[in-house]
């Protein structure tokens, strides 16, 4: 969405809520508590990402850049430790828990990793993690510096206390084998009582890799990976009008998730509905998430629904210039209501105060990169799109597929550059056209590239703007979601029972150039991989393009496949004699065992 589009992309309800707030907002006395302020230079004019879109006025200088620290420089490289729990959450009726360590060396956060008192570098960190309150030692063990993703197992009655909705404070001590302890990191553990009558659905994050574990009634209470792939979804000309057949229908395409824009005190009979056939939801609070009392009233409505999967927070606060505080006490509110869902917010803006709209304020970030049909550098405002002036629809886009992907990169870089733990991402791709922005719908096949560049780039769910769209549209996210939502692909995508899965590693073809990316995902349990291939450019690659696949031996299934390349595993190599323009496949194969 964007801000030329409010009444647009807004139910009627939602556009006179919004016409409230800026009523309530202009009569409120600037600088009280700073809430009626918008961010960035200039709030007086009129501003999408912090930039002026309307002609008339200077660019200027947005501000809220994530730019890269300076780095350290120094003989001694920095040893940056963090570390969380695998999940988001437990609850007392498991037995154990995980801690993820991470102990990589960085340019930019950590104190310097120097040689150890005998004149050699040793390779080892000894750490110990304690909750904070009793020094309780949790995990005891050590880890090899410049490695990550390194998980310990704890017992979880170690914890020693009632589980309850408070996170645990907790805190991590390390050293160099026969050092000092230098390295200190703090984190909290959520350790919940089992919802009393078994009823609603419970969701966590993998902390490891990134994807969502749901559980409700119909998965018998068992966590199960959910990759969420729907379309944000109107009251009017849909759920407006009631009728089960209609969201029956939606379901039918092969869609495992829904984000209704609509709430219950609009639409019960349509949560029940979800409820019933086990289309998972995420709950949207964007009319009203700067009033406290209606998200109270939201959240208490939602939680306790068997489909409810997390929680929709704020639309584009970023693009809004939406004071900080906003999102983070919607999420402070929500968290406290609700500690059994997570909450996303979506960004629309490249690079507009990154942290300040996420950093507690979401545990799932959601790009609009909306590339197709626009003109990224001039606007319908009649002013130049850059990074100091002007909306194109598509915040500092290229305009092509290819914003997607490195729109995701960039978020991944300023998380990096930020020395946070790597938050949830989910594509929101365009499925709609119009408001002078968009000349035209993706096609079905540029939709399958970008959703893919998606996964191959990280994402762990997919959720389109949005439904109705064109059936053709429909139809094309079903047939895809029907692959992904599914084992064996969301095996692979966002991790099995055994915890067997790494991945996504990208490789670069030879003699492809560089519209052409390559994901893969190995299973070392079942010894197979999964390697996504697409390619992102509108032209045939007329010539071989091989892929090398590491011990693999033969392709046990083609599991998606748009365009029609015809792959061969030669040797340790997929290869293609041709690569048709915009197509994407998705191949298991068998690997060698070891
Ligand atoms: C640390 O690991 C990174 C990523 O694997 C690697 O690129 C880098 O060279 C390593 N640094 C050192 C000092 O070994
Ligand atoms: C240096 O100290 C480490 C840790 O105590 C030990 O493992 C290693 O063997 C020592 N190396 C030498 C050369 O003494
Ligand atoms: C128990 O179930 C009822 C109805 O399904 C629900 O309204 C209530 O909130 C649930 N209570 C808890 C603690 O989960
Ligand atoms: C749909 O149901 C809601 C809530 O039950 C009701 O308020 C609304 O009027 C109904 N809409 C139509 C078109 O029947
Ligand atoms: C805030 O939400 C409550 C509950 O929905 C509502 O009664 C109240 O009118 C809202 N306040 C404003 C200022 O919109
Ligand atoms: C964008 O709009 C400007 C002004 O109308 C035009 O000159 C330019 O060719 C357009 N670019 C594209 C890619 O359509
Ligand atoms: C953006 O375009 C405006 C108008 O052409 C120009 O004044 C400004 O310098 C440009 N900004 C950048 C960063 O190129
Ligand atoms: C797909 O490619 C194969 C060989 O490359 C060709 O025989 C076949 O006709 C093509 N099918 C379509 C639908 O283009």
């Amino acid at each position: 969405m964007d801000q030329q589009q409010m009444s647009w992309r807004a139910s009627p309800v939602a556009a006179m809520m919004t016409a409230f707030f800026m009523i309530i907002m202009m009569t409120v006395i600037p600088g009280t508590n700073g809430q009626d302020q918008q961010t960035g230079n200039h709030p007086d004019w009129p501003r999408w990402c912090g930039k002026v879109y309307e002609a008339g006025y200077p660019a200027f200088d947005p501000g809220g850049q994530t730019v890269p620290p300076t780095p350290i420089g120094g003989a001694a490289p920095l040893l940056d430790v963090q570390f969380k729990p695998r999940y988001s959450l437990y609850l007392d009726s498991e037995t154990q828990g995980e801690f993820v360590v991470n102990a990589p060396l960085s340019q930019f956060h950590g104190s310097p990793w120097k040689k150890t008192g005998n004149g050699t570098r040793s390779d080892w960190l000894i750490f110990s993690i304690h909750m904070t309150e009793t020094d309780d030692v949790l995990v005891a063990n050590k880890v090899v510096v410049n490695t990550t993703g390194n998980v310990f197992a704890f017992d979880l009655s170690r914890l020693r206390r009632p589980a309850d909705l408070k996170p645990i404070k907790v805190v991590l001590y390390a050293a160099p084998e026969g050092g000092d302890p230098t390295w200190t990191a703090t984190s909290e553990i959520l350790y919940l009582p089992e919802k009393k009558n078994k009823t609603g659905s419970v969701t966590r994050l993998d902390n490891l890799r990134g994807g969502m574990w749901f559980r409700n009634t119909a998965s018998d209470q068992k966590f199960a990976p959910l990759l969420p792939y729907g379309f944000y979804s109107s009251y009017d000309g849909f759920l407006g009008n009631n009728r089960t057949a209609e969201i029956e229908h939606y379901a039918d395409l092969g869609l495992n998730t829904i984000t209704p824009l609509t709430i219950y005190r609009d639409s019960t009979p349509a949560f029940d509905y979800m409820d019933r056939i086990d289309l998972k939801f995420m709950y949207n609070l964007r009319e009203g998430y700067k009033n406290l009392t209606y998200v109270r009233e939201q959240v208490l409505a939602a939680r306790d629904a068997d489909a409810i999967y997390a929680y929709w927070s704020a639309d584009e606060p970023d693009g809004w210039q939406d004071p900080f505080s906003i999102p983070r006490a919607a999420y402070d509110l929500i968290r406290q209501l609700d500690p059994y869902h997570p909450v996303a917010v979506v960004l629309n803006c490249q690079n507009y105060y990154f942290q300040e709209y996420t950093d507690g304020a979401a545990d799932i970030i959601m790009e609009d990169v909306y590339p197709i049909g626009i003109n990224s550098t001039f606007s319908k405002w009649g002013t130049a799109c850059n990074a100091t002036l002007g909306d194109c629809g598509c915040d500092n886009c290229d305009g092509n597929m290819q914003d997607v992907p490195e729109r995701l990169d960039t978020l991944a870089r300023y998380e990096d550059w930020l020395g946070l733990w790597p938050k949830t991402k989910v594509h929101n791709p365009q499925s709609f056209h119009g408001q002078d922005y968009w000349f035209r719908d993706p096609s079905p096949f540029e939709e399958y590239v970008m959703c893919l560049l998606a996964f191959n780039h990280g994402a762990k769910g997919i959720i389109s703007w949005v439904y109705p769209t064109s059936e053709l549209l429909g139809q094309a996210h079903g047939a895809l979601a029907r692959v992904v939502t599914r084992s064996p692909v969301v095996d692979f995508i966002v991790g099995t029972q055994d915890d067997s899965i790494s991945g996504p590693y990208r490789t670069t073809p030879d003699a492809a150039g560089d519209v052409v990316d390559v994901a893969y995902w190995v299973d070392g349990g079942r010894r197979q991989m999964l390697v996504s291939v697409v390619n992102g450019g509108y032209a045939d690659i007329e010539q071989i393009v091989n892929v090398a696949v590491p011990n693999a031996i033969v392709v046990s299934s083609v599991a998606w496949m748009s365009g029609n390349a015809s792959w061969k595993l030669e040797g340790e190599r997929l290869s293609a004699a041709r690569l048709p323009a915009l197509s994407t496949t998705l191949v298991i194969l068998d690997l060698k065992t070891v």
